[in-house]
Parts: C-alpha cells; sequence; structure tokens
C-alpha cells in the first residue's frame, strides 16, 4: 500500500486526477468504478478541466459506481445516479450505455445485485477503483461488521452514517435506512484502489487504515491486504499517522 500525503485538498484532488487520467489515457476502455461523497468532488472537477482542456476521452471508459440509496429514484437530487451525473458525467464524454449504477428502485434487489456482479465480470473486471472513507472506517456502504468477503447487496445504514447523512435531508424520516453497495469483496477484486481521504475528521479513519488491525469492524483495514492500493490523502487526514517518515511518499 502506498501512501501519499499532500498539502491541501486541491493537491490531494490534482494527483487523484492525474492517476485516474493516466489510465484513461494508457487503456481508453478501461473500467473505472466511481464514488461518492464530498471527498471525490475536487477530483472530479480536475477530471472535467483535463477532458475540456485538454481531451481526455472518456468515450470508451465503463463505469461502475459503488453504491446507491434503496428507495431514492435516479432523479432524486440526493440519489447517487444523480449526484454521479450533476458531478462528473454531464460535464465529460462518457457514454451512457457504459455506465452502471446500483439501482436504487429495484423491484428484486437481490436479482440485481446478482446481474451488477456479473455485468463487472462481463466487463472484464473493475482497472481502478475510487473509494472514499467513512468516519467509521465504512467503504462504499460495507458498515463496521461487514463480511470482508461480501459481494454486492443491501444493508442497513449504520446510526453514524444515517446521522453524517441527516444533513441533506429536510426531514429524519426522509433519511433512507439501506443501501445497495458493492461488496468489500467486490471491491478487493479491483485491479487497483485509489482512497481519497481529506481533512482531520478522517484522520482517525486513515490511521486505523493504514496502521491498524485488519478488522471487519472497519473494513476500510482491509485495504491493506489489496496488491496494488494507493492512498491519496492530505496532512490533517494523515496527521495522526505514527510512521510517516518511512515508505510513504510526499
Ligand atoms: C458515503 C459513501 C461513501 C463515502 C462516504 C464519505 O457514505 N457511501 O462511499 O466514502 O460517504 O463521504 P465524504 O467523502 O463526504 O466524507
Amino acid at each position: 500500500m502506498l501512501v501519499v500525503v499532500k498539502s491541501d485538498y486541491d493537491d490531494m484532488s490534482r494527483t487523484a486526477a492525474q492517476i485516474v487520467s493516466e489510465l484513461v489515457r494508457k487503456k481508453p476502455d478501461c473500467v473505472i468504478g466511481f464514488a461518492t461523497g464530498s471527498t471525490p468532488l475536487g477530483t472530479y472537477k480536475e477530471l472535467i478541466r483535463l477532458h475540456r482542456e485538454e481531451g481526455l476521452d472518456f468515450s470508451k471508459v465503463t463505469t461502475f459506481n459503488l453504491d446507491e440509496y434503496v428507495g431514492l429514484p435516479p432523479s432524486h437530487p440526493q440519489s447517487y445516479h444523480y449526484f454521479m451525473w450533476e458531478n462528473l458525467f454531464k460535464h465529460i464524454n462518457v457514454d451512457k450505455r457504459f455506465v452502471h449504477i446500483p439501482q436504487g428502485m429495484a423491484n428484486d434487489v437481490e436479482l440485481f445485485c446478482e446481474w451488477y456482479e456479473e455485468k463487472i465480470e462481463k466487463a472484464g473486471g473493475i482497472d481502478l477503483q475510487i473509494l472514499g472513507i467513512g468516519a467509521n472506517g465504512h467503504i462504499a456502504f460495507n458498515e463496521p461488521g461487514s463480511s470482508l468477503g461480501s459481494r454486492t447487496r443491501i444493508k442497513t445504514l449504520d446510526e453514524l452514517t444515517k446521522r453524517d447523512n441527516a444533513r441533506f435531508f429536510e426531514k429524519d424520516e426522509e433519511v433512507p435506512k439501506y443501501a445497495i453497495t458493492m461488496g468489500v469483496g467486490t471491491i478487493m477484486d479491483a485491479k487497483e484502489l485509489l482512497l481519497l481521504a481529506s481533512g482531520s475528521q478522517k484522520a482517525d479513519a486513515i490511521k486505523q487504515t493504514v496502521e491498524g488491525p485488519i478488522t471487519a469492524l472497519y473494513p476500510a483495514t482491509i485495504v491493506q491486504m489489496h496488491r496494488k492500493a494507493t492512498i491519496v490523502c492530505d496532512e490533517d487526514a494523515a496527521s495522526l499517522l505514527t510512521r510517516k517518515y518511512s515508505g510513504y511518499l510526499s
């Protein structure tokens, strides 16, 4: 695992976008796993700039998103569908036939999850999976206690996650209780992982992820076992790491 510590959020975002764009240039028909949340927004802005100003071509790229809230239609402003189209897809030349985001309104969730796994496999697997991290150590919506071998499935959201999300909804009753999420095993099957973290509120999560014992109670710690994982974070998110002097690039 490579930990790259950048000075601030913008620097982190540029570095992450560079990793993504290098892959797209090297392999125009690559498969990218996208994440939502506030952390990757700067990366997406930079990818949009690279598309507009430097002709970065996404027309052959296949995408798979990590997760989606159950019960929210794609048109809902808090759905991850809406998020991805507003913040990235509509600004680049991605082909909508190649975009995959879990269906929060699927009639048969179990069947949908099987289909999603098959789609990823048929696409040749994910080349690069972008990840954020929850303050409780979740990746995608794999909450504490998630099986480290899990596949795409429905998950009940943790109390802390629901509290973190409440700010996006008018009433507490509107905050989704469930999500469809790629499993920890699905994420670990990606050929490369790129985990982003910014700010002191993520410092403990990064310390656990990099230096803590691997445990299902902190799903992000499994990233230590991946053969090609890069964590790009800013100084604040890296502030609790004890071993910054060795093996960590800055
Ligand atoms: C949600 C998403 C995660 C994301 C996390 C952190 O829970 N399901 O994929 O990593 O939020 O969000 P933020 O980047 O806003 O801190």
